[in-house]
């Protein structure tokens, strides 16, 4: 980044930090800029030192497949975690700045807040329930940075570190066991009168208790893992996530900004979960954004399975925390196919090699449709057979067959970046990477839709 161009976002963020009205949402965009700065900083920097220590990977899309460093979502995560905690006394001021003079002065507020603060007086209306779950929020991601380097340093097996997740969102779910405890969930209207036809109509919520707990587990394992399944280009890991935070931040915006910027009131219940969102959300995309500038084709750095976890586990952690879950599943509808397309593989009905991303043809310089083969002896047969060859039918794998037997001898991977080579034909890496961007903020933008239009409809209200 060019010194002129660091010095001013440096500028631009201070003053955003400081700002006049110790607004906590500008405040939290001042942070997001800075962090922006540092990661774009500390990436080039900190590159031939990750090289160094072993954390690197070979770019298997380019001709000469070179050694770049990986891991780098750590350096994303350290900077996010340092924003996130130097954020906190900004996020509580006005819980010790009490009382002001009035015209914007804040010296009697300070004081008088202090001190309230030694006499136990004030500590009465601090939120220490937001506290607290702002904290384990934050030990839950910590707790994702130390496992995703793990999994980077050891290369542990896809169906062991499928469980890391679910290791690291327990700070967030106990903490929410013991503050909270809410375990109730809003049913759409029909269904609810289909199940529950003597209960009165509205409103529509069911308390599923331990569910809800499974609930939670099941989303912080599926968040991160589906998005480093859905990788294996330059730009894909980071640029998905950037996607994704952008929709979630577009969502938090149509709760929050009607309050603040039309002065609509009264304010919905709903505002202050989203707000908290936000504070979450902004700070990743500014270090995603850093972090793309260098994975972009042709990639500088790779992001490692630390990145994807850690992006996974902020979304799951604000969707649990605001009660969204439901509206990031929408945002996560190609994730989700790309799971359950690629649920043979992954568990054990179709084989699955160490690596499914798409084939590099130094001829031509472009990826095409990678395949895993079948020995002559193992050809598929039964259900297997039987899977392959429907999928082929509905153009959803590319099989070789052996023209004498009709014996199966390879089968297109089943991602859905494969998927789409089968049905473009070969493609240069970084187009490829701008048509999967293309397809996720399509979904993301048909759910943001969906979520404002079809689903008050379904549920027999709109909760914005
Ligand atoms: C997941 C996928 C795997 C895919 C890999 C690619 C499953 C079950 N696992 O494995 O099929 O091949 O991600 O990330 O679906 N790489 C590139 N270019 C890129 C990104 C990655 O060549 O733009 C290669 C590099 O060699 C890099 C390696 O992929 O070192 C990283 O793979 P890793 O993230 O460790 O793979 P997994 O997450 O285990
Ligand atoms: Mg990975």
């Amino acid at each position: 980044m060019a010194p002129v161009q660091m010095t001013l976002l440096l500028g631009i963020g201070i003053a955003l930090v400081c700002n006049s009205s110790y607004d906590p949402l500008l405040a939290c965009l001042g942070i997001s800029v800075l962090a922006y700065v540092a990661t774009c900083a500390l990436i080039p920097r900190l590159g031939p030192d990750f090289v160094r220590v072993g954390f690197s990977g070979k770019d298997m899309g380019k001709k000469d497949r070179p050694l770049i460093p990986e891991t780098m979502g750590a350096v994303c995560a350290v900077v996010y975690l340092a924003a996130m905690f130097a954020f906190i006394p900004l996020l509580f001021y006005k819980y010790y700045v009490t009382s002001t003079s009035g015209a914007g002065n804040r010296e009697q507020g300070v004081d008088a807040g202090i001190e309230m603060l030694h006499t136990g007086r004030q500590l009465r209306l601090f939120p220490h329930s937001k506290l607290a779950e702002y904290l384990a929020s934050l030990l839950s991601l910590f707790s994702m940075l130390v496992l995703g380097v793990a999994d980077d340093l050891f290369d542990i097996r896809w169906r062991n570190k499928l469980l890391l997740p679910g290791l690291a969102v327990l700070p967030l779910v106990f903490t929410y066991y013991v503050d909270f405890g809410v375990t109730q969930i809003a049913l759409p209207a029909s269904i609810y009168r289909l199940l529950f036809p003597d209960s009165p109509p509205m409103p529509t919520i069911v308390d599923i208790g331990a569910l809800y707990y499974a609930y939670m587990f099941a989303l912080a394992i599926f968040c991160p893992n589906s998005i480093n399944i859905l990788a294996g280009i330059n730009g894909l890991e980071a640029g998905q996530a950037l996607v994704i935070a952008i929709f979630l931040l577009i969502n938090d915006a149509v709760y929050i900004l009607p309050g603040r910027v039309l002065g609509i009131s009264p304010i919905h219940p709903a505002t202050e979960a989203h707000l908290f969102s936000t504070y979450f959300v902004l700070p990743l995309i500014a270090v995603t954004l850093a972090l793309l500038k260098y994975n972009w084709y042709p990639a500088s750095v790779f992001v490692g399975d630390t990145f994807c976890y850690f992006a996974g586990m902020v979304f799951a952690q604000v969707s649990i925390q605001g009660h969204f879950a439901k509206t990031l599943m929408l945002f996560l509808m190609p994730q989700v196919f790309n799971f359950i397309y690629s649920a043979p593989q992954l568990f054990g009905l179709v084989a699955c090699p160490r690596h499914r991303l798409p084939k590099f043809n130094p001829e031509t310089g472009l990826l095409e449709v990678s395949k895993v083969t079948f020995e002559a002896a193992k050809s598929p047969k039964g259900l297997q057979k039987l899977l392959l060859s429907t999928f082929s039918c509905l153009r959803l794998a590319k099989l070789d067959a052996d023209p004498k037997t009709g014996a199966i001898l390879a089968s297109s991977n089943l991602t859905i970046v494969n998927l789409v080579l089968t049905w473009t034909g070969p493609l240069r890496e970084d187009t490829l990477a701008t048509v999967m961007l293309g397809i996720q903020a399509a979904f993301c933008t048909v759910g943001i839709v969906v979520r404002h239009t079809v689903v008050p409809l379904l549920f027999g209200r709109d909760n914005t």
